[in-house]
């Protein structure tokens, strides 16, 4: 089994191939953040011409450093939600494009479940079951994760995702797009607890989230008080301690919740330091194990989207080649797409 991969929801083109005996045989990746970098955001329209212009060559480079032709794959996955729309359809467009003229499948996969899944790509890496909590720009998510499409939702952000979280607070800091390694710079300088932030949600008993109370208190320090370099890292600081504060927490508490004893950790936040030495340090208290993608897994990439899709064609062959058509035979994305509705997909 040799599998394609290409990921195109957002600000990342990443392709890869995954080969179902050999593991990764490679991967390649394109960030936009220099193109988004001015606009202090993700813009949909440039973020889907800059696919356009790299997706062709990147997987042809991808080819060639692997050694692999394209006649030797058995199928095609991509990213089919959720995401933006004109980005996925790029990636999406591409695949079936590709996959029709080899007539192989082409395999539309859930990039949260990718991002799920990431982890198992890594050494050590988990066994099933295993909690996971999923933490990206768009989500905030604990998932019980008891096999390749089971996973059960077992709390979620009622607002803004924790990697939303990072980059608006950071932009009203004036730091650069994306604003989640740029504050965890500035914090790194900085000390929390000059700054008194709340930890939303931290005692509600449940293990949901919320994350704009944290914005709108960081707009009223900045609003307030004039703030000098010293000041900005402080804060920055107490930024990144409640949103990990809070994210450790809940994870914690979902562990105890269901006498899991492995933890996953994936999404972009997942790069985070503090996030990582935080939970580690808690989790070891408690005799759970846990566990961490690579950095360059844990953010956008193609690898994930190859190996979810490889995964699902061992494990369930009937879903993984469910194609996404509308009525009139046209292919469809997702550009919101509920993970939970995976399992019943079929
Ligand atoms: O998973 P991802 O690459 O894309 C989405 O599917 O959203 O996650 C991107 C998010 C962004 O909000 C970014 O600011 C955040 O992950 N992020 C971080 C760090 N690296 C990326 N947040 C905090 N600390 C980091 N080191
Ligand atoms: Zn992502």
């Amino acid at each position: 089994m040799l599998v394609l991969g290409i990921e195109t929801s957002c600000d990342e083109t990443g392709v890869a191939l995954y080969d179902g005996a050999r593991g990764l045989l490679g991967h390649a990746l394109h960030s936009q953040v220099e193109l988004h970098a001015d606009y202090g955001g993700v813009v949909p329209e440039l973020a889907s011409r800059d696919h356009v212009r790299r997706l062709l060559p990147l997987t042809r480079g991808l080819l060639e450093r692997a050694g692999c032709r394209l006649d030797e794959l058995t199928a095609i996955a991509y990213t089919e939600g959720p995401g933006l729309a004109g980005a996925l359809l790029v990636g999406a467009a591409t695949a079936h494009g590709l996959a029709r003229a080899l007539g192989i499948p082409a395999i539309g996969v859930h990039h949260l479940e990718a991002h799920l899944l990431s982890p198992l790509l890594s050494r050590p890496a988990p066994s099933f079951p295993f909690v996971a909590l999923l933490v990206s720009g768009g989500h905030t998510q604990l998932m019980h994760v008891t096999g390749v499409g089971e996973y059960g939702l077992l709390g979620e952000t009622l607002d803004d995702a924790a990697g939303e979280a990072f980059d608006k607070t950071a932009k009203l800091l004036g730091l650069g797009y994306p604003g989640g390694p740029a504050l965890a710079r500035l914090a790194a300088s900085g000390k929390a607890g000059r700054f008194t932030l709340p930890r939303p949600m931290i005692a509600s008993g449940s293990l949901d989230f919320s994350f704009s109370g944290l914005k709108t208190a960081v707009l009223t320090v900045v609003k307030e008080r004039a703030l000098d370099a010293a000041a900005r890292a402080d804060l920055a600081a107490e930024i990144e301690a409640a949103i990990v504060d809070v994210l450790s927490a809940k994870a914690l508490a979902a562990m105890e919740h269901t006498g899991m004893k492995q933890l996953v950790v994936a999404g972009g936040v997942g790069a985070n330091l503090s996030l990582r030495s935080r939970l580690t340090a808690g989790a070891r208290k408690r005799g759970v194990e846990v566990f961490y993608p690579e950095v360059e897994y844990c953010t956008d990439n193609g690898a994930m989207i190859a190996f979810a899709a490889a995964k699902r064609l061992e494990f369930d062959p009937r879903s993984a080649t469910r194609e996404s058509r509308d009525a009139s035979g046209a292919f469809t994305v997702r550009p919101r797409w509920d993970l939970e509705t995976l399992a019943t997909a079929g």
